[in-house]
């Protein structure tokens, strides 16, 4: 049976974070595959975040990262390890909230709408598996609310699924 999900979401961030993680936790329940939980969790991040443009993955493959689920515009499918800023978070091993993206070297313009934007790194053990991403048209879209909120959605997807041969 499908997962009801409200998608009436409050604007409080951190009532807004705990309800997305106890709905990605219901929604990943018995699924240890990761591109339908991260379609899954594209579709919900996309459904309960304001003023955003695009959610979703890039998975670790060939020691490069190749585009995973995600809703909005078409994206570039290929970053290498240390270039743009999902290349640069998955290099670093860390977030990186970026307020203007355009005065981040190397900065990958998918959408040219986009003017700021979080990465998270997501983490099998001590390897980088892939990244959370998430752009926005409004400068400095993404604080410390949001960075924490999100850090816990990627902890719940890092558990659910397994990581075999990344
Ligand atoms: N802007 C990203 C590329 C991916 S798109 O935003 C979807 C970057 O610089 O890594």
């Amino acid at each position: 049976m499908a997962t009801e999900i409200n998608d009436n979401y409050p604007d409080n961030k951190i009532e807004l974070y705990e309800l997305l993680c106890k709905q990605l936790a219901a929604l990943v329940e018995g699924e240890k595959e990761p591109i339908p939980n991260l379609a899954n969790a594209s579709a919900l991040l996309w459904m309960g975040l304001k003023d955003i443009n695009w959610a979703g993955f890039y998975l670790m493959k060939n020691s490069e990262l190749l585009l995973g689920p995600f809703q909005g515009k078409p994206a570039c499918i290929h970053i290498p390890v240390g270039r743009g800023v999902c290349g640069e978070a998955a290099a670093q091993g860390c977030t990186l909230c970026v307020e203007d993206v355009h005065q981040f070297p190397g900065h990958i313009a998918c959408d040219s709408a986009s003017n700021s934007e979080i990465v998270i790194p997501i983490r099998s053990g001590d390897k980088i598996v892939g990244v959370l991403d998430i752009d926005s048209p409004i400068l400095s879209r993404f604080d410390r609310a949001d960075q924490e909120g999100l850090e816990e959605i990627v902890r719940i997807i890092e558990k659910a699924c397994t990581w075999d041969n990344r």
